[in-house]
């Protein structure tokens, strides 16, 4: 099969609760750019969705880029530029909630309640909805690889997202408060297909870890396992 569109999402996106105040995560886009750095060195054309990232890991080179705030907003962009992909790597950390309803006015703090009670609702699964699209064939054969993001038992949860989103591939890594997987930190990384464990990398910079992730890739699609 021959790749000639990869789509990489980068970043946190934000939710928010009034005009002043968000929800969102501690995602830099470190990872996702250097992904996107790397796979401008074999794929011709490059699409990188990123969220609200750090200033220097807005433009990788090699990439056409789009800027997205929310959830909603990556999935639609994703879905608009599935079209003709034939790679999506999910490096982003999308918002997994939103508030039910985000004020038009700043909560103001002095209406002397001690609590503040937020509804929150679930965000859309980028990720499933570009599965169930290539279910219902209309991108065939597009590669799909996601990142599972994890504060303990790895294996386990990242095979578990890899099952349920109906990945190819997942690229499980440990996050957490004290430097541990976001931002500038080396981190170490483990790739899960529907066969098990794949491969491990680092721990080593970021930049490094994606450029054997990219290699990695790029010798085991001829492998990957049809979806029925
Ligand atoms: O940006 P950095 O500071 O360099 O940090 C890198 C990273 C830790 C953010 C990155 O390596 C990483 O793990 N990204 C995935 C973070 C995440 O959201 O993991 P998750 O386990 O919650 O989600 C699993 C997969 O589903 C991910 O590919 C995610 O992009 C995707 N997802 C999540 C939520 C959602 N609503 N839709 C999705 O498709």
């Amino acid at each position: 099969m021959e790749f000639s569109k990869a789509v990489v999402t980068s970043g946190p996106t934000r939710e928010w609760i009034d005009p002043v105040r968000y929800i969102s995560n501690a995602s830099s886009g470190k990872m996702g750019f250097h992904i996107a750095e790397a796979i401008a060195k074999w794929i011709p054309e490059v699409t990188y969705i990123h969220g609200q990232v750090q200033g220097e890991y807005r433009s990788p080179e090699g990439s056409r880029r789009i800027s997205v705030e929310t959830t909603s907003e990556m999935k639609d962009a994703v879905l608009s530029e599935i079209q003709g992909a034939t790679i999506l790597i999910m490096a982003a950390a999308p918002a997994d909630f939103r508030p039910a309803e985000s004020k038009e006015s700043k909560i103001k703090k002095e209406d002397g309640s001690e609590v503040i009670l937020l509804e929150l609702v679930k965000n859309p699964d980028i990720l499933k909805a570009v599965s169930s699209e290539i279910l219902r064939k209309l991108i065939p054969g597009c590669c799909l690889v996601g990142f599972a993001a994890e504060t303990d038992f790895l294996e386990e949860h990242a095979l578990g997202k890899l099952k349920s989103k109906n990945l190819n591939y997942i690229v499980g890594n440990y996050v957490g408060k004290n430097e541990k997987g976001f931002g500038e930190v080396e981190t170490s990384v483990v790739i899960y297909s529907p066969l098990g464990k794949v491969a491990e990398i680092g721990p080593l910079s970021k930049a490094l870890i994606s450029e054997r992730i990219v290699e990695f890739l790029k010798t085991d699609v001829s492998k990957v396992v049809t979806r029925s």
